[in-house]
């Protein structure tokens, strides 16, 4: 998804530019461009294509000490030079780069035509610089002139500002697009997500929605946008740039697949209670009795958030005996959702910032709904919005397919439905034994990953089939879902998951010896309807490879991975499908962790 970064203070801007657009390549992009201002004007250059593309199309002396850049996920015109950002207005004065969509760009565009603006790109961004240039003529600071630009603008946005006749400044504006400050000495930094400051700083600040900042090398200001002074406090990030680095695999994927044994450990760090079998969660801000109030629980996510909010719905009906379900959140603030107070909403999100979440939260809460998150990114938007939560402390997640975080916000999920358990029915004894076994999940993670060889071999065996088929029942469907996301998101292989129970119902027709089944089969009370589904598809000349805690002899390949309590084993399954996933893409030569079409953070609809 499209990134900003930009920099005002006493150095050299463009490379700073070029070292965090680099930093934000991760989250998927298709064109990037800067622009600087220096005392004779503005200079700026776009490419479609790479970050590198950009740094060799800037010239050595390509010199102003404040600046702005840009990578562009292409939604209103083609991937092109002219179509990256920053856009300027005719004259050349002003330069914005945008993250969002604006709305009413066609309407905008139509009156600036009218009144003689020629466009030079397809983009509904370069409506805002001739709209921002246009106020400019009259306004006395260009944060007046971008607020009076921003009133008449409807959509989300994320933007950086400069104008070429004040190049002391930037003026930075948020409207549900990510925009963080990062302060430094006698320097300031913007960027839309953290990961591309962190070289530099750790002292960050995020904007609101509706806020307004004004960017110079001796500090910042920021403003609602009727021009009315906020007061933010800075916070440190706890990330450094070693949690950005790939540590020496080959790929972020690998690395933060390898990772899990000690992010989940970070999950659970200080939140068993031993004595009482109960997890601390402080971070939920609900005293006993409010958690009990509660009748049900309603998840939501986007993509693999919403998969983990299904295996956190079974834990929590399975735990607390509350009725628990999980919906995309992209479908859930569009329907019209009944919002009622004994319902408490559980929103998902790695970034924190995925606009159909985070408007799912607002719509919550307009409602009057009580909201929490389950948020990776510490200060992002979720996390803020949201009336508590659980961070998943598992640190920065690079690669675009999402890995850690799912783990994580599967064992966040199993602590809060012991926590609402325990306040309700679940025994010491049931307590006791979920607790040991959420102890006992960094070092069975650890073991699952000794079978990464035999994985590799099974996913070349594999990745030349058109298709897959992902099945399992219950406990094991989601674990299937996810598994199928993680195949067809990284290596392009169609994959559908579906209930085992439901295969009869329809996709039976589909098997045959070119559509392979993975079929997630835990011990648990299903084994034997699974066993028995297995058969039904070897009755159909369909291959198999069963992951669980056995070999069967229906299967045609088994990965037998250690048992937990039935409650946590999907967290544990999860991860051979990782790998398997990892090694097709590897195997079929796929851009493992930035795959086509697709961005890490989706931060528009
Ligand atoms: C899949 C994947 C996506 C995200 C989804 C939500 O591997 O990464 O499906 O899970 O876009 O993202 P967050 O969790 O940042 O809200």
């Amino acid at each position: 998804m499209c990134g900003i970064v930009a920099y005002v203070g006493p150095k050299d801007a463009a490379p700073i530019l070029l070292e965090g657009l680099q930093r934000l390549e991760y989250r998927g992009y298709d064109s990037a461009g800067l622009a600087v201002v220096n005392a004779k004007g503005l200079k700026t250059r776009k490419v479609k294509g790479r970050v590198a593309d950009l740094a060799a199309a800037v010239p050595a002396r390509f010199k102003g000490t404040v600046g702005i850049g840009h990578t562009r996920w292409a939604t209103h015109g083609a991937p092109s030079d002219v179509n990256a950002h920053p856009h300027l207005d005719h004259e050349g004065r002003i330069a914005v780069v945008h993250n969002g969509i604006i709305e009413n760009a066609d309407e905008l565009r139509r009156r600036l035509e009218a009144d003689g603006v020629v466009f030079q790109s397809e983009t509904d961004t370069e409506t805002l610089a001739h709209l921002i240039a246009l106020m400019a003529k009259e306004a006395e600071s260009l944060e007046e002139a971008v607020r009076k630009a921003l009133a008449g603008v409807v959509g989300t946005y994320g933007i950086a500002v400069v104008d070429a006749q004040r190049p002391g400044e930037i003026v930075v504006a948020r409207n549900g697009s990510p925009i963080v400050l990062g302060i430094g000495e006698k320097e300031m930094f913007v960027a839309s997500d953290v990961a591309a400051l962190i070289r530099y700083t750790r002292q960050v600040v995020h904007l609101e929605d509706g806020e307004l900042a004004v960017l110079t090398a001796d500090g910042f200001h920021t403003f609602t946008s009727d021009a009315r002074e906020t007061a933010k406090e800075p916070f440190t990030v706890d990330w450094d740039a070693g949690h950005y680095d790939n540590g020496g695999y080959e790929h972020y994927l690998l690395k933060e697949i390898s990772e899990q044994p000690d992010t989940v450990a970070r999950t659970l760090r200080g939140r068993i209670d031993d004595r009482f079998h109960i997890a601390h969660l402080g971070g939920l801000n609900m005293d006993a009795r409010e958690t009990r109030s509660f009748r049900r629980v309603k998840i939501i996510g986007c993509g693999s958030a919403y998969y983990s909010g299904q295996i956190g719905a079974q834990l929590i009906e399975e735990l607390a005996r509350m009725p628990a379900d999980a919906e995309p959140a992209s479908e859930f603030r569009y329907r019209g959702p009944v919002v009622e107070p004994d319902t408490l909403y559980v929103t998902i999100s790695q970034s924190g910032e995925t606009y159909d979440t985070l408007a799912a939260v607002q719509e919550l809460k307009r409602k009057g709904g009580r909201v929490l998150g389950i948020v990776n990114t510490v200060g992002s938007a979720i996390a803020r919005e949201t009336d508590g939560g659980i961070y998943l402390h598992a640190g920065p997640e690079v690669s675009v397919a999402s890995t850690k975080a799912f783990t994580s916000t599967a064992v966040a999920f199993a602590l809060l439905a012991l926590h609402l358990g325990r306040v309700r029915d679940l025994s010491p004894a049931d307590g006791r034994r979920v607790c040991e076994g959420l102890r006992r999940l960094p070092e069975q993670i650890k073991e699952i990953l000794t079978l990464e060889e035999q994985i590799r071999e099974l996913a070349i065996k594999y990745a030349d089939a058109p298709g897959m088929m992902f099945v399992g029942r219950v406990r094991g469907y989601p674990v299937a879902r996810e598994g199928a996301q993680k195949l067809k998101e990284i290596s392009y292989v169609h994959a559908e998951a579906y209930p085992a129970s439901e295969l009869k119902h329809g996709p039976l027709a589909l098997i045959s010896p070119e559509l392979p089944t993975v079929a997630v089969v835990p011990d648990d009370e299903l084994l034997d309807k699974n066993l028995t589904t297995l058969g039904e598809i070897r009755a159909r000349h369909g291959r198999i490879l069963m992951v669980g805690h056995r070999t069967s002899e229906a299967a045609d390949d088994c990965v037998v991975v250690p048992k937990n309590e039935n409650e946590l084993d999907p967290i544990l399954l999860t991860i051979p499908l990782q790998l398997f996933a990892y090694h097709a893409a590897v195997a079929l030569g796929r851009d493992v962790d930035k795959p086509r079409n697709l961005a890490k953070s989706v931060t528009v609809e």
